[in-house]
């Protein structure tokens, strides 16, 4: 253990196993430790680091906005929130934007939000359906929206007004609805919960039965989002509109910045309702405007959907190969491994010693989630780790 890392468990609560790296330096896909060992990161800062380590564009427009103007607070207008809140509404469905600073504060906002709704348009409902094995943060009030047992029971009570119902059943949400229900939150595709992707018709379906019902769809786009699934959001590839969508992650490559996007109608917010002294800050504006804009104007998402689907490919030939190998899934560059026994934290340590960080999303599942300006050439890297890795995980069994 390095000093550094003696010096952390000293100070640090202990809230995450580490892996016994101390990262000090990044580029692109790649990261070095304090030895200088470089490592092919396939974890891009748990799906953040849409443009890679210190992308450029992000970096120039950082450093300059820092010798600007870093923050003001949301009492006066910052021309980089307004130019990244025109940038997000010309390119979803979506009108109107809040900024604030991360995933769960984007969804505590986005529930208020429809909370003020149900208040105002829909004789007081309050409740949110919500799915089983989803993530929507760790503030008490998305624990209860997260529908993970293990991780509520700690905290017990919590904020009541959240059920949690089965993912990819329509029938479950629709039981679930009453006339004290203001809104439906999803994640369209579940991250956390170990890459679960919906059933073809189920957004569909929930869509559908929003409408009908005159309730809110609020899609969490926090780790689908910003070009992940390849295309820009991943509500593009269902046919689908949300009423209220939640940013956070890959919206500004590295640099804390989170968002809610309504549609006009929704946007029922009056000034006091809501608000945040950080929430879309120039600096984090400015990263989050380089980043949208190198997304959308270098067609990032479409290279996200091209090597997405080379590398599920080649994992799926993994799998004819080992056959403790049970499932590969995902969607762009979010992808997992699962295998036939909770041996995913040895795979990743394995992986680690030979140079390549991965993610071990469940006890038997590994997930992929590199920035999504990877290469074929270096997708091949990583799989040449991998296969090393499980031959001699094979070979052990
Ligand atoms: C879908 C989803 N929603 C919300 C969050 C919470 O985001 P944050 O950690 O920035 O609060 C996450 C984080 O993993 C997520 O994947």
């Amino acid at each position: 253990m390095s000093k550094w890392q003696e010096l952390a468990n000293q100070y640090f609560m202990n809230t995450v196993v580490r892996v016994p790296v101390t990262l000090v330096r990044g580029e692109g896909a790649r990261v070095w430790d304090e030895d200088g060992k470089e490592y092919l990161d396939f974890v891009g800062g748990w799906a953040v680091n849409s443009l890679g380590h210190c992308h450029p564009a992000v970096a120039e427009a950082v450093t300059e906005q820092a010798r600007t103007l870093i923050q003001t607070s949301n009492q006066f207008y910052t021309i980089p929130q307004i130019r990244l809140a025109e940038l997000l509404a010309q390119n979803s469905c979506l009108h109107k934007v809040f900024f604030c600073n991360s995933g769960a504060e984007a969804n505590e906002g986005a529930v208020k939000l429809a909370r003020r709704y149900g208040k105002l348009k829909l004789n007081g409902a309050y409740e949110v359906v919500t799915t089983l094995n989803s993530f929507h943060g760790r503030t008490l009030a998305m624990t209860a929206a997260t529908g993970q047992p293990k991780s509520q029971e700690p905290y017990l009570p919590l904020p009541t007004g959240f059920i949690n119902v089965e993912y990819n059943n329509i029938e479950a949400i629709k039981a679930a609805t009453t006339n004290q229900t203001c809104a439906v939150m999803l994640e369209p595709l579940q991250g956390e919960g170990g890459v679960n992707l919906p059933s073809d018709s189920y957004l569909r379906a929930v869509r559908d039965w929003c409408d009908q019902k005159g309730i809110l769809l609020i899609l969490d786009e926090i780790q689908t989002g910003i070009g992940r699934l390849g295309t820009l959001f991943a509500y593009e590839q269902y046919g689908i509109e949300p009423d209220i969508m939640t940013l956070a992650k890959g919206l500004a490559s590295g640099v804390p910045l989170g968002a809610i996007l309504a549609k006009e109608k929704v946007s029922v917010f009056i000034p006091g309702d809501h608000g945040s002294t950080f929430g879309g800050n120039p600096l984090a504006c400015a990263a989050g405007y380089a980043t949208v804009k190198f997304i959308i104007d270098y067609d990032i998402a479409g290279n996200a959907k091209r090597v997405g689907q080379y590398l599920l490919k080649e994992l799926a030939d993994l799998k004819h190969k080992f056959q403790f190998i049970t499932d590969v899934r995902g969607c762009g560059l979010l992808v997992a491994l699962e295998f036939n026994s909770d041996i995913a934290q040895s795979a990743l340590m394995a992986c680690f010693d030979r140079g390549l960080l991965v993610n071990r999303v469940k006890p038997n599942a590994l997930r992929f989630m590199p920035p999504l300006i990877i290469g074929k050439k270096e997708v091949d890297e990583a799989l040449y780790i991998l296969e090393k890795v499980l031959s001699s995980m094979a070979t052990k069994a």
